[in-house]
């Protein structure tokens, strides 16, 4: 995992995949003319007007205004990060991603992570043994009877027993892998003792099923309830969560994840045949708890105790998943009756009614301004003053997009259309070629970028001057720099150059600008474009020194070069 994703691997890999057959295997696309079509998946339509090209290798929707090259598409579509994105590609096309070495060497190689979670798999086998084996107490048996625990459950979740003994684990394996696992307890004189004596084990699988820890709980009523084990190399609680593997290896992406606090809430939602529950460790959920999960899903429902421990931990869950809110995301929150589980509360009402709770659900929406105002009395103007204060500083961590308009709109309602703008706060007016009208900077720009080929044009090569700085010129030199270098980079690959860079927003605005220009032309354009621009520039920068030579006079240098300037006109 470590290490950087080299960037020659990404412009090779972008090279080798065709965006056509990546977006034909995720929705079937229609071929016309030169492009191929589909109902856009990022928003509801009849009609199609998604488009995909083959020699662009990027796509666009004409409809919502969704773009971008085969990574952008896999992460918008299947909610994965950067580089999840260029790892599905590469399984995609059948190659291995390389890595940089990393330069802060790990603390614990990657033969010694493999044998981490082979001890604990071996141990999680042992302890699911230790549950079945007749020869001990049969109180772990009997507890999961209790509970209502089937067999399937039990199996599918590889649930086990510790005997109550101190020294089981270290006559079978590895000593010093067991303590590096936390599953041993090392004492002062050197001697050691297991750390899960006389509990319930439940393996703590991540996500592709590899054993990184596991909780305990007491058969009885002693304390403390729960043991977890400690962090380790291959175990951090914050960016884990139980039931994971188990809710992928049944369901694939589910239409919902359900979030829920224990360990039995999941085990107990399965047995009831509800296999799209995850609990957190015993943490509040947190940004990287919803990452991971929103790669699977596109809605996680949050089930909170309706106590008011149950409350505050809703809430702080809810700050936490505000950032990764992206469009399409959701999340809904389903309060519990105080004193409920969903454990006991599945088992209380069955299933349908706990369906029907589900259903019921608040979007996080109504959610968040009912709690935000409940404690505020709007009717005056300092409750809205109030409300407009606190809610703002949650929805700036929304990230942009339809959400975030949707959420500010309901806000100003709230407040009673007091304006209310979040950008004009941070850093917007800057001079923004992409979003002006016609000018020869954004026609030049959106020509070369979606024809990349432009850069072997005739007239470049006789010697344009480039040279001057204005915001056209300056993006147009760095694309031509970026294809001069990688001279076989199409319009996709040319995006994902971009990817991070200060131009990344114009850049992407500009390879959609609908340019008609007839192929035979399109050279004989995009040269006229580019003097247009140079001349203006020229003008612009003239007309200034013409002005600074009335007042004050010119030193050398802008003499030289007014001179220089006159002769390029
Ligand atoms: P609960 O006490 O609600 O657990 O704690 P539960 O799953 O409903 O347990 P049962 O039904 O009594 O068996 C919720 C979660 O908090 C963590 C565990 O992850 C637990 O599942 N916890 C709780 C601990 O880590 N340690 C504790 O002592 C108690
Ligand atoms: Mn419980």
């Amino acid at each position: 995992m470590a290490g950087l994703i080299p960037s020659v691997f990404i412009d090779d890999l972008l090279t080798r995949v065709d965006v056509v057959d990546l977006i034909d295997s995720y929705l079937p696309l229609k071929k016309t003319g030169s492009n191929y079509v589909a109902r856009c998946p990022f928003h509801t339509e009849k009609t199609p007007s998604f488009s995909v090209s083959r020699r662009k290798q990027f796509y666009h929707c004409f409809g919502c205004g969704a773009s971008g090259n085969a990574i952008g598409f896999l992460m918008d579509y299947s909610h994965l990060n950067f580089v999840e994105a260029v790892e599905d590609l590469a399984s995609f096309v059948g190659i291995d991603v390389p890595r940089e070495e990393s330069v802060t060497t790990p603390l614990i190689g990657k033969q010694d992570l493999a044998s981490l979670y082979a001890v604990q798999q071996q141990v999680a086998k042992f302890y699911a043994q230790q549950l079945r084996d007749s020869n001990n107490d049969g109180l772990a048996v009997q507890y999961f009877k209790d509970r209502g625990v089937s067999g399937e459950v039990a199996r599918d979740f590889l649930l086990g027993y510790a005997p109550d003994q101190w020294h089981l684990l270290a006559d079978q394996f590895d000593t010093g892998l067991l303590k590096k696992a936390g599953l041993l307890i090392a004492k002062e004189d050197g001697r050691s003792y297991d750390r899960f004596r006389g509990r319930i084990m439940f393996p703590i699988r991540d996500r592709r099923g590899r054993v990184v820890a596991f909780g305990a709980r007491v058969l009885g009523d002693a304390l403390p309830k729960y043991l977890n084990s400690p962090e380790t190399p291959v175990f951090h609680k914050s960016n884990e969560v139980y039931g994971l593997y188990e809710l992928l290896e049944k369901k694939g992406r589910p239409a919902q994840i359900l979030l829920v606090e224990g360990y039995m809430d999941v085990i107990a939602l399965a047995q009831f045949g509800l296999r799209n529950a995850v609990a957190t460790l015993g943490t509040a959920p947190t940004r990287a708890h919803f990452d991971l999960l929103f790669r699977f899903t596109a809605e996680i429902i949050l089930c909170f105790d309706g106590d008011e421990a149950g409350l505050k931990a809703a809430w702080r869950a809810i700050e936490a998943g505000l950032p990764c809110l992206k469009d399409g995301r959701h999340i809904r929150v389903m309060l519990l009756p105080e004193k409920e589980d969903p454990d006991s509360l599945i088992r209380r009402e069955g299933v349908d009614a706990f369906l029907a709770r589900l259903a019921a659900a608040s979007p996080l929406s109504d959610y968040f301004f009912s709690r935000l105002s409940g404690a505020l009395d709007l009717q005056t103007l300092e409750g809205r003053a109030a409300l407009m204060v606190k809610a703002k500083a949650y929805l700036k961590t929304l990230p942009s997009g339809y959400f975030r308009e949707m959420m500010v709109g309901r806000l100003n309602e709230q407040v009673e259309h007091v304006t209310l703008d979040l950008e004009s706060e941070g850093t917007r007016r800057r001079s923004d070629i992409s979003k002006e009208k016609v000018t020869p900077a954004r026609t030049a720009n959106a020509l070369l970028l979606q024809n990349p080929e432009l850069a072997q044009s005739q007239f470049l090569k006789d010697g344009v001057d480039l040279s001057l700085d204005s915001p056209g010129l300056n993006l147009l030199r760095k694309v031509l720099s970026v294809i001069a270098k990688k001279p076989e980079l199409t319009t996709g690959g040319l995006l994902e150059n971009f990817r991070g860079e200060p131009e990344e927003g114009q850049v992407r605005a500009l390879v959609q600008v609908p340019v008609l220009v007839p192929e035979s032309v399109l050279e004989v354009e995009f040269a006229g474009a580019v003097r247009r621009l140079v001349a203006q520039v020229v003008e612009a920068d003239l007309a200034q020194l013409l002005k600074k030579e009335q007042v004050l006079g010119l030193t050398l240098d802008e003499k030289k070069k007014m001179l220089r300037f006159l002769a390029m006109k």
